[in-house]
């Protein structure tokens, strides 16, 4: 067990305010959701706080954290900055916060683009980010639809909503997502 108030007090201090608080609105998210589906409630709480723990650092502090790390970053990733912050998340959490736990880890670092086999954590994470009770962008409403009902469908409207935002943007998208969206398809 991660003791959460020692964790929670340092990340404080690492985020804007805003950040904090919408990562306290994702850790209820999560925890809420893990109790509902029989997910560790414990992990759920530590990965929904941590989830953004690298997203308040610049484009270059970014880059600079992934070399120190001695992460090579892919092209698509080099040209999104919201998803390089998941990239070095897990080693700030790992390095920062001792977190070891793989599965939190994978939380952190899939929060965004998702990945082929999610584990329920990771699905949980990534939806109670896109849920939360201040996200209000179109379609969201549809997305906590289907959560009260299948976190799966839940999931693949969001990943769909991504895809459709990105391809309309003219912005390249992630091979991660196009993985997750065909595995959670097939494996309906
Ligand atoms: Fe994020
Ligand atoms: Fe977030």
């Amino acid at each position: 067990m991660y003791n959460m108030e020692q964790l929670e007090e340092r990340l404080r201090n690492m985020i804007r305010s805003e950040r904090w608080e919408h990562s306290k609105r994702v850790q209820d998210e999560a925890v809420k959701l893990a109790a509902r589906l029989g997910a560790d409630v414990h992990r759920a709480a530590v990965a929904g706080i941590l989830h953004d723990c690298a997203r308040d650092m610049g484009y270059e502090e970014l880059l600079n954290k992934a070399c120190e790390f001695g992460i090579i970053l892919d092209s698509v990733t080099l040209n999104s900055p919201s998803i390089i912050h998941a990239v070095i998340g897990p080693e700030i959490a790992g390095r920062e916060f001792g977190i070891k736990d793989t599965d939190i880890l994978n939380a952190i670092r899939y929060h965004t683009t998702g990945r082929e086999n999610m584990s329920l954590l990771e699905k949980i994470v990534f939806i109670a980010d896109a849920v939360e009770p201040a996200r209000s962008y179109p379609g969201v409403d549809k997305i906590r639809a289907l959560l009260a009902v299948d976190i799966d469908k839940a999931v693949l409207q969001s990943l769909d909503n991504t895809l459709s935002y990105l391809v309309n943007e003219c912005r390249p998208v992630h091979l991660d997502t196009v993985k997750a969206r065909n595995c959670l398809l097939l494996n309906r």
